[in-house]
């Protein structure tokens, strides 16, 4: 039934040997990104850990990073579930989703600070690219509501701290926060908005996927944990937030003003420029009596952003083939995690039933997404496993006749791109006619191998599943069963 809160999920983390707490005093303004970047650069992922920093200077408050994207399998652990079975967990969520609970009262509203004694320096906000960020980020779980449906939207958004009380929001045109702003701006009125940090994990997870116009996330996250989300009231505007968050910043968008926002580190890799952005004034600031303070590490991929986007996206694709688009030989959807995200090559795992079967599947997938590049593979791939892919590539696709490119696509954030306007690369790495034989042992004698390795006292090592799934695959078509 998913966990209560971000505590009890990092007791898990802990329990689990994926979490290390840093007890010696650490600088926000520099220290906390600096070590949490070598979680993704130092490691590699199946040995990636979250950090809690429990001696952060000049704050009583611990600080968290990479709590629910350090790695495949702590995401897995924040769903509650396995990496193999994350799509399931996701795809039944989907179908399926909770509303939340309204509860009287929660922890996050434990202290209550007013406008008056708001002051956002209270917070240890981490500096995340230190050096060249000229301000500290609130990267954490945006709450808006549209003004003429009454539907709340949850998302995840970097909130730059301008002032003591005054805070830019990083949404634009095609977002839904952005189009709940302009849903009260075209009254003239302000938008409420509610930023809640550190929240259950489940609700941290619905809110990086891109639902369809009009689904609030919160009965995503319900539908995720398996188990209504409880909210309470918000202090100061119309809104339902987490209660058992640890953080609630509550304020409203100005209509039809901006601000201008600094320079940021940006998710695909490369400093950002920043520009005129919405922005509020803090009316209230909520929070448990001993909070905790998490902040996503993003900027250079991989990183959390990238493992937490690509993890979602990837599911909401899987989802959109298979039960609105009614392609059911799909199989599974795989996004690399070095690629940052909504920019990141997606790899569809089908049986083609038809000529350009998969090509069709790849024009839908680049149509749908922002994704820049499209493979389609055979169902013997191990879509997550690099080496299988590059043996898919070399061995399966004719570039002349495979490969496609959708020219003039317009894709904010990339950096490769025109003035917004750039391209896709479809490749069709599906086998074509008839598969010739592997030339690799049969399943039986690859297992009598693997036995007479143990015998005879070799290093160990775990059976890769990119070889068992190509075994079973070959094995099975050989028998005329595929
Ligand atoms: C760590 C992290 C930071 C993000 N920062 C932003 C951001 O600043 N602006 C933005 O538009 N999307 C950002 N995203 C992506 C959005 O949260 C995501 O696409 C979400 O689906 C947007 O939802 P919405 O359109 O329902 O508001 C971020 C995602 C993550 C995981």
């Amino acid at each position: 039934m998913g966990y209560h809160d971000i505590r009890e999920f990092i007791s898990v983390l802990e329990a689990h040997g994926k979490l290390r707490h840093v007890k010696k005093e650490v600088d926000p303004s520099w220290e906390i990104a600096g070590m949490a970047r070598w979680v993704y650069q130092g490691f590699p992922e199946e040995r990636r850990f979250a950090l809690v920093f429990d001696n952060v200077k000049d704050s009583s408050i611990p600080v968290a990073t990479a709590l629910i994207g350090a790695s495949r399998e702590v995401y897995a652990l924040a769903l509650g579930t396995t990496p193999e079975k994350i799509h399931e967990v996701w795809l039944q969520a989907l179908r399926h989703t909770i509303p939340p609970r309204l509860v009287r009262s929660g922890p996050c509203q434990e202290v209550v600070i007013g406008r008056e004694k708001v002051d956002l320096s209270a917070l240890p906000v981490p500096t995340w690219t230190p050096g060249k960020d000229m301000r500290p980020c609130i990267t954490a779980v945006v709450i808006t509501k549209n003004h003429d449906t009454g539907v709340q939207n949850m998302g995840t958004y970097r909130c730059q701290v301008q002032s003591k009380d005054t805070v830019t929001l990083n949404t634009m045109p095609g977002r839904q926060a952005y189009q709940n702003y302009e849903s009260y701006a075209r009254h003239g009125k302000p938008a409420p908005l509610a930023v809640a940090i550190a929240c259950e994990p489940v609700v941290h997870l619905a809110t990086s996927a891109a639902l369809p116009k009009g689904i609030d996330e919160l009965h995503l996250a319900g539908a995720l944990k398996g188990a209504a989300v409880a909210t309470v009231r918000a202090m100061t505007v119309d809104l339902q937030v987490p209660a058992n968050a640890e953080i609630i910043v509550e304020g409203e968008l100005q209509p039809s003003k901006t601000m201008q926002e600094d320079s940021f580190g940006e998710f695909a890799g490369y400093m950002g420029p920043g520009g005129q952005k919405p922005f509020f004034q803090v009316a209230s600031m909520t929070h448990r009596s001993n909070p905790i303070y998490y902040g996503y590490i993003s900027q250079f991929p991989p990183s959390e952003s990238t493992m937490i986007q690509g993890n979602a996206n990837e599911c909401m694709v899987h989802k959109l083939l298979v039960d609105d688009f009614g392609e059911t030989t799909v199989v599974d959807v795989a996004i690399n995690q070095t690629h940052g995200g909504n920019l990141g090559h997606a790899v569809v795992q089908m049986t083609p039933i038809y000529p350009q079967h998969a090509m069709h599947v790849g024009r839908l997938v680049a149509e749908l997404t922002r994704f820049k590049m499209i493979t389609i593979v055979d169902c013997d791939i191990d879509i997550r496993d690099r080496q299988h892919l590059d043996w898919a590539w070399n061995s399966r696709v004719n570039p002349a006749r495979d490969t496609l490119v959708i020219e003039k696509v317009f894709v904010p954030n990339d950096p490769a791109a025109d003035r917004g306007i750039t391209s896709k690369l479809i490749i069709d790495a599906t086998h074509k006619g008839t598969f010739p034989d592997l030339s690799l042992p049969a399943k039986e004698v690859m297992l009598r191998a693997y036995e007479s390795w143990q015998e005879a006292d070799l290093p160990a090592f775990n059976l890769p599943s990119r070889v068992e799934r190509l075994l079973d695959f070959h094995a099975q078509r050989m028998q005329g069963q595929t």
